[in-house]
């Protein structure tokens, strides 16, 4: 496949044909590793390929690149396309938003601002997010890499809410009194980053304990506010949970809010995969009530959506506040007339990027192609789906549920007494290693592992359209077996 010297191809009838036929493989190769292995260790001849090679002066044939890549990159997939991958929260991806990736490439149009197609397409995807989340016309909606990314720029926003916005141009840093955001112990690591990363610094992100239900213990912020009121830090921003990563549980939202308006704080919620809960079955869409209420809610695609990766989102219900913050033009960005630099507002004075890609049009395929009742009961049926599994781990004779789940994440450890003898922390922290290790590395599926306690436990994150009900039964069989032969 050769190209003339501008980078182009010589014959673009022979690329077409030649894409086809690469789209067709990839999808036949999908296809097959849906029947396979979930994951299988990258060799170490291939780990000392791909770091030895030096940057490619000369031009290669692109057949040459692309059997390259067949060889020694596409058979190490991360595993999450494969029905039995519950490890983290992980999406599988879908066929519209490949067909999508493939016009992103080919349009590569910069969602930074200015008039054109991809501008109208994030706007009509933020404003299905509106309409589904509960939020007004006028917030603002941008696309974002992901909810690390959405829950920082909500955060910058919370700050100059509290601060004004003059802080902008003067800084905060030389602020007398500190700065203090709340969350539960439920809270995901992005929200410390990002008070971290902001100059905060997390000891003053001061985390709060839950109820029997995993909730945010309303009485204990309201507490540790008013002491901190008492002791001279300035509250201004308390994070709600839509789906904790390691219980899946979701606060009491309107409870929340109720905190903020009291004490004058910004409220943002997580709702990396739980917000999706809300266009499923009215049990799991219950879970979601008042989550509405927020000023802010990060959200991603990439998760229950199942929209291919990076595909996050963020709603701020102050759309001209987030503009605010966020606007720069210098004099080459000033926005003009009635052609290409027009399209006003623009999505860079909403968010970090000035230049963005154009993931809105995943969501846009995979939306439209499904539509949102039946994306709505892919997210019911993982949850249905956790729920079974919880029920066959209660059943067993090895393990032990650790947390009752809500949603679509399911915890389990070894039960604490085994063959007559007691099993300590230590021995089943072991085990559970032990446990996900071989069935990483049998390909035969992939877990995760946290802790709850004192105990390190298994983590099963639902998250999964391809996942059926034999694939469920599959895993606990092979649990319970390999369970078995390690305790023999
Ligand atoms: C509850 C929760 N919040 C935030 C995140 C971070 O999201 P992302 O990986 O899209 O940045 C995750 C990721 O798993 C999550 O589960």
């Amino acid at each position: 496949m050769q190209f003339n010297d501008n980078l182009d191809p010589e014959d673009w009838q022979q690329i077409a044909a030649y894409l086809a036929e690469f789209t067709a493989e990839e999808i036949q190769e999908l296809a097959q590793s849906i029947d396979s292995s979930v994951w299988q260790p990258v060799p170490d001849s291939v780990k000392q390929l791909l770091a030895d090679e030096s940057v490619p002066l000369d031009h290669s044939d692109l057949e040459q690149v692309v059997a390259d890549y067949r060889a020694h990159i596409r058979p190490y997939r991360n595993g999450n396309t494969h029905p039995r991958f519950f490890g983290w929260v992980q999406g599988t991806g879908t066929i519209p938003a490949l067909l999508a990736d493939i016009a992103i490439s080919t349009m590569n149009s910069n969602s930074g601002g200015r008039d054109h197609g991809a501008i109208y397409v994030e706007r009509q995807v933020m404003n299905w997010c509106k309409q589904i989340f509960g939020f007004p016309v006028e917030a603002g909606g941008l696309m974002t890499s992901g909810t690390s990314a959405s829950t920082h720029l909500g955060l910058q926003v919370a700050i100059f809410r509290k601060l004004g916005i003059e802080q902008k141009y003067k800084g905060f840093f030389n602020v007398c009194k500190p700065l203090r955001c709340y969350t539960s112990v439920e809270g995901h690591s992005s929200i410390i980053k990002a008070i971290q990363i902001s100059g905060i610094g997390s000891d003053n992100l001061v985390v709060i304990d839950t109820d029997s239900k995993h909730r945010i213990l309303i009485p204990q912020l309201e507490q540790r506010i008013e002491e901190d009121l008492a002791n001279g830090y300035t509250p201004f921003m308390v994070i709600g949970n839509a789906g904790t990563v390691n219980t899946g549980s979701f606060d009491d939202f309107a409870a929340i809010r109720q905190i903020c308006d009291r004490y004058d704080c910004w409220m943002h919620v997580d709702g990396a995969f739980g917000a999706w809960l809300k266009i499923a079955e009215e049990k799991y869409a219950g879970l979601t009530r008042g989550m509405e209420l927020t000023d802010s809610l990060a959200f991603d695609f990439h998760k229950l959506m199942y929209v291919q990766y990076d595909c996050g989102g963020l709603l701020v219900n102050d759309g001209a506040f987030q503009q605010q913050v966020f606007s720069i033009r210098p004099n080459y960005l000033a926005p003009h007339g009635q052609a290409l630099a027009g399209g006003e507002p623009w999505f860079c004075d909403y968010g970090m990027e000035l230049s963005r890609s154009f993931r809105a049009l995943k969501v846009w395929f995979t939306f439209k192609a499904y539509g949102l009742n039946k994306l709505g009961q892919a997210v019911t049926e993982n949850c249905r789906l956790a729920k079974k599994l919880a029920q066959l781990i209660k059943q067993s004779t090895y393990f032990k549920l650790a947390k009752k789940p809500v949603s679509n994440i399911v915890t389990f450890k070894m039960q604490n007494k085994l063959n007559g003898h007691k099993l300590g922390p230590q021995r089943n922290d072991e085990l559970c290693e032990q446990l996900v290790t071989r069935l990483q590395l049998s390909g035969e599926a992939v877990f995760s592992l946290t802790r709850q306690g004192k105990y390190r436990v298994i983590r099963a994150s639902i998250t999964n359209h391809r996942t059926r009900d034999d694939d469920i039964e599959f895993v606990v069989d092979r649990l319970e077996q390999l369970a078995t032969e390690l305790l023999q």
